[in-house]
């Protein structure tokens, strides 16, 4: 049942709505166990701090955009859309297969989206949220008919693996939505709100490899091609960043965190999850969790998620949904809506 809506916002009767959802992931999985047996690190360290139990790594020729391709067609076949009709794809990465060009543009060829504009969504871990905003005002404004938005990303090409403190939170992985104006059984996404913080760049980045600090023999000997962060300064921000992005978007859309079917949030840490429900009011049984088998994909994690608890029927029609996501930027967005996929 579609439930009734309080929102008095003017663009409810322009609707848009997810029509079709997919995911990929590699099929190798690592086990914290295998990770103790390179690193100094436990089991019970990973799963008490993070709640993390393994996470999927790609081959060595398994590419961000073979694995964002493999979602947009899996999103093609749940959304009964054929690939012709996608006029826009935004694919939300920060391991891009080549500085240049886009991922996107690989993932144009390989899921045969011969019709769409492409470009990529540099937002790390809010990469999804971010790209479902821009491709809602694209239908909004009927720039676009059929928008792709995928988000995936290969976090073991980035991880330095001798650094403990890093390679046990991250795994490979990609989802993609496919978005279209709805016909009114749902309401569609409702609000959202998008926030960024340059002030924070610095605690979760990759020094070199971009054009400020070009690879070289000794940068790379000194590690400064992969990931570095400050864990603990990380997971307060996450907390407040995303509880308080989830009250303006779900103070904007109109609801109450009581009437949220399912919080699908990305999958950064458990513990952080734990302290964004219990701030919002959302019990746990209302928040989808897979980093147990999935660690933190970036951009892929909502996605991901958002595939796993519809095809499991968890998420039905005329459910509330909230997305929250929080990364490296520091950049962080929420996204209410109703779900329907007309
Ligand atoms: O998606 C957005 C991006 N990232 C995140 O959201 C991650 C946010 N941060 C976190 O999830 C957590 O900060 C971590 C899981 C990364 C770390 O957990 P923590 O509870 O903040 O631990 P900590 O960094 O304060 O470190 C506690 C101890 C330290 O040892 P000492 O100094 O107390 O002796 C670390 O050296 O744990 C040690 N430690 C480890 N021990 C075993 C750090 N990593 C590990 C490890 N195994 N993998």
């Amino acid at each position: 049942m579609i439930k009734s809506h309080k929102m008095t916002n003017p663009i409810s009767q322009n609707r848009v709505v997810i029509s079709g959802v997919g995911s990929r992931v590699p099929e190798k999985i690592l086990t914290n166990d295998e990770l103790a047996g390179m690193v100094d690190t436990s089991d019970e360290w990973i799963k008490t701090r993070t709640g993390i139990s393994e996470r999927r790594i790609a081959g060595s020729h398994e590419t961000t955009s073979d694995m964002a391709a493999g979602a947009a067609l899996a999103a093609l076949e749940n959304g009964k859309t054929d690939a012709s009709e996608i006029d826009l794809l935004i694919v939300a990465t920060i391991s891009p297969d080549t500085a240049m060009p886009a991922t996107a543009c690989y993932v144009q060829e390989k899921a045969g989206l011969k019709n769409a504009m492409c470009f990529d969504m540099a937002a790390a871990c809010s990469g999804f949220v971010y790209a479902l905003d821009i491709a809602y005002q694209y239908i909004l404004t009927g720039a676009a008919k059929k928008v792709m938005v995928v988000g995936a990303d290969k976090m073991s090409a980035l991880i330095n693996w001798q650094d403990r403190t890093t390679c046990v939170l991250f795994g490979d992985g990609a989802g993609a939505v496919i978005l279209e104006q709805g016909k009114g059984k749902s309401l569609g996404i409702m609000a959202s709100s998008m926030k960024s913080d340059g002030s924070q760049a610095s605690i979760l980045h990759i020094e070199a490899g971009g054009a400020a600090m070009p690879l070289t023999p000794e940068n790379i000997t000194e590690g400064k091609q992969y990931i570095t962060m400050e864990g603990s300064v990380v997971f307060k921000s996450a907390v407040r960043s995303m509880s308080e992005i989830a009250e303006e978007a779900l103070a904007k859309a109109g609801l109450s965190s009581s009437e949220i079917a399912w919080l699908v949030p990305h999958q950064a840490n458990k513990r952080i999850l734990t302290a964004v429900a219990e701030k919002l009011g959302i019990s746990m049984e209302r928040v989808v969790i897979n980093l147990e088998k999935y660690g933190n994909t970036t951009a892929g994690s909502i996605p991901l998620a958002l595939d796993q608890a519809v095809n499991d029927g968890r998420i039905k029609d005329g459910d509330y949904i909230l997305f929250v996501a929080f990364g490296a930027g520091a950049t962080w967005g929420a996204t209410v809506l109703q779900w329907g996929r007309e």
